[in-house]
């Protein structure tokens, strides 16, 4: 590298040259990435933490996947849906525990009867909430049409994850067929962002046959598209699942871990007013994998308040921490734990992301 490191730290635009050299660091380096990434998220964003309380709606999904747990193919999986009353039930306790903003989260359905339903559940927490809560959604592919309803609803923000922006990469973790189209997917995310949605997506780390420089193209289409929010995680192998047999050939937890805050940092660096999330499955695979996210420049997490029955048919990856976690007791450890690393939760707040609105206001 021709830049000394700590020069290169003091910028917002890389080449992808760089990128690759950034997430290629270990050690000391490392940290001193990860130290101006906190540095400059303090700056931009102060030591606040959002919640969204995260609502498992349903585990039916029409599609197949290959590294997930819910895949359509698995017939172990006991499928549900919750009823309207158990999703109010969730609703009412983010009020009680003053989690200003919800995400309801789901398998993919398009049926008419899953999209009207989803519509009157909006409106319905709206309406309990006295339009207090925000709602995220993260219900997968729809055509522009349902993205434009749910909005009309009332959600405002909508997380679908691109997973990987290599298409070669992309068919290998998907099946090739009409109902696993890259094109499609990148369709959805355009149209989520026209249509006004705070936009959210992400990747997976440490993926079989994954290399660094797709990571890097990962994070250019973040910053090319102006993403408003990110969550990415590390691929966490699933027995029940094709991509299981690779296992061996990924990187370790570890390494996994120390990627995905790299990732983290990187991106904080060159989106300072994004929202990013902490993942649920950093937990997964390190005890402290919530609070390192948040320490590489994360800000906003997402606790389970599903009921406690669902949580443990809603297995995207095995050993999800939070089937263990109640939402009270959640909130209750946030609080701690994020005080242990010298930051606040924000309560009763949507916790827009800031990049997002400033551009809203420029328009
Ligand atoms: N490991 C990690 N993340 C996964 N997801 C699905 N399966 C796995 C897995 N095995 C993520 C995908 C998807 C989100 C709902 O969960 O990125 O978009
Ligand atoms: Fe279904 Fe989403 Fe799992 Fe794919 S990742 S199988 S769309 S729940």
């Amino acid at each position: 590298m021709e830049l000394e490191l700590n020069e290169i730290l003091t910028k917002q635009n890389f080449t992808k040259q760089e990128l690759v050299y950034l997430l290629s660091l270990e050690g000391v380096d490392m940290q001193k990435l990860l130290d101006k990434a906190l540095e400059v998220k303090l700056r931009y964003l102060d030591n606040n933490v959002h919640l969204r309380g995260l609502i498992e709606y349903s585990n039916k999904c029409r599609k197949n996947c290959l590294y997930c747990g819910l895949r359509k193919n698995i017939s172990a999986v006991n499928r549900y849906e919750l009823s309207e009353e158990e999703v109010l039930e969730c609703a009412k306790i983010a009020i009680k525990l003053h989690y200003g903003s919800i995400a309801l989260q789901s398998g993919e359905r398009q049926d008419e009867n899953f999209i009207e339903k989803i519509e009157y559940l909006i409106k319905k927490i709206k309406e309990i909430s006295d339009n207090k809560l925000g709602i995220t959604l993260s219900l997968g592919e729809q055509n522009e049409d349902t993205y434009r309803r749910w909005f009309l609803a009332g959600a405002h923000r909508y997380l679908l994850r691109i997973e990987t922006t290599n298409e070669e990469l992309f068919y290998k973790i998907h099946p090739r067929d009409l109902s696993h189209s890259f094109q499609t997917r990148k369709d959805c995310i355009d149209a989520l962002l026209n249509i006004g949605y705070q936009t959210g997506t992400g990747v997976m780390i440490g993926l079989p046959f994954q290399t660094v420089e797709d990571l890097a193209e990962d994070l250019l289409y973040f910053k090319r598209k102006e993403i408003a929010m990110v969550g990415m995680g590390p691929f966490i192998p699933h027995p029940d699942t094709p991509l299981y047999k690779f296992k061996d050939i990924i990187p370790p937890n570890e390494k996994r871990m120390a990627m995905t805050m790299k990732m983290i940092a990187v991106l904080r660096l060159m989106m300072p007013e994004i929202n990013m999330v902490s993942a649920t499955a950093n937990q997964t695979i390190d005890e402290f994998g919530r609070e390192k996210a948040i320490l590489s420049g994360a800000n906003v997490i997402m606790p389970n308040i599903s009921p406690k029955q669902s949580r443990k048919e809603y297995l995207i990856y095995p050993d999800k921490d939070t089937v263990k976690d109640s939402g009270e007791w959640c909130s209750n450890s946030l609080d701690n734990r994020m005080s242990s690393i010298n930051h606040k939760v924000l309560y009763d707040e949507w916790g827009d992301s800031v990049a997002f609105t400033k551009r809203q206001i420029k328009r």
